[in-house]
């Protein structure tokens, strides 16, 4: 037996005027796409921008149902557009903001799981890495160079 330690490194910035001006540009359209989410089970809002290569901008929110399940989460509203309206474009960079109506989310709020599984697989897939970036409703933002520093040890299709 032999153990091995796993490090991932991310970047934390005080506050959203610290980001890269361009940056500061996607996570402000991450903001405003939380104004269209769906959200009056949890009233917990998400919304996620995404930059392309093309220089195109993608956002996407929340959306829940009564049928809890059935709801989806904004960072794979937002890569699914991508995915299916700019299947060859290269996605550079992610910017999340989440808002609650309990609290006011000072943290950074990361991806869920599923949606950390299914950006993995757009990143494998363009064989390039995408930036995250993701707050809270204000305070620090965390950064991550990857969608795999957010998710190591990933099942990819190497597997299948
Ligand atoms: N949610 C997201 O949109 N992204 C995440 O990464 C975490 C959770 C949404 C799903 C649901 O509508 C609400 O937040 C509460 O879980």
């Amino acid at each position: 037996m032999k153990k091995v330690e796993l490090t991932t490194s991310i970047s934390i910035y005080e506050s959203i005027q610290e980001l890269p001006k361009n940056v500061e540009a996607l996570m402000q359209k991450a903001i405003k796409a939380k104004e269209n989410a769906y959200a009056p089970y949890s009233k917990f809002k998400v919304g996620a921008s995404i930059l392309l290569e093309n220089g195109l901008i993608v956002t996407g929110n929340n959306q829940e149902n009564a049928a809890y399940p059935s709801g989806m989460c904004a960072e794979r509203v937002a890569i699914w557009k991508v995915a299916s309206e700019y299947p060859n474009v290269k996605i550079l960079k992610l910017a999340i903001s989440a808002s609650s109506s309990n609290q006011i989310l000072k943290e950074p709020v990361a991806p869920c799981g599923a949606c950390r599984q299914t950006l993995s697989e757009y990143e494998l897939k363009q064989k390039d890495k995408i930036e995250v970036f993701f707050m809270g409703e204000e305070g620090k933002i965390i950064k991550t160079n990857s969608v795999l520093d957010l998710l190591p040890i990933a099942f990819d299709k190497s597997f299948l």
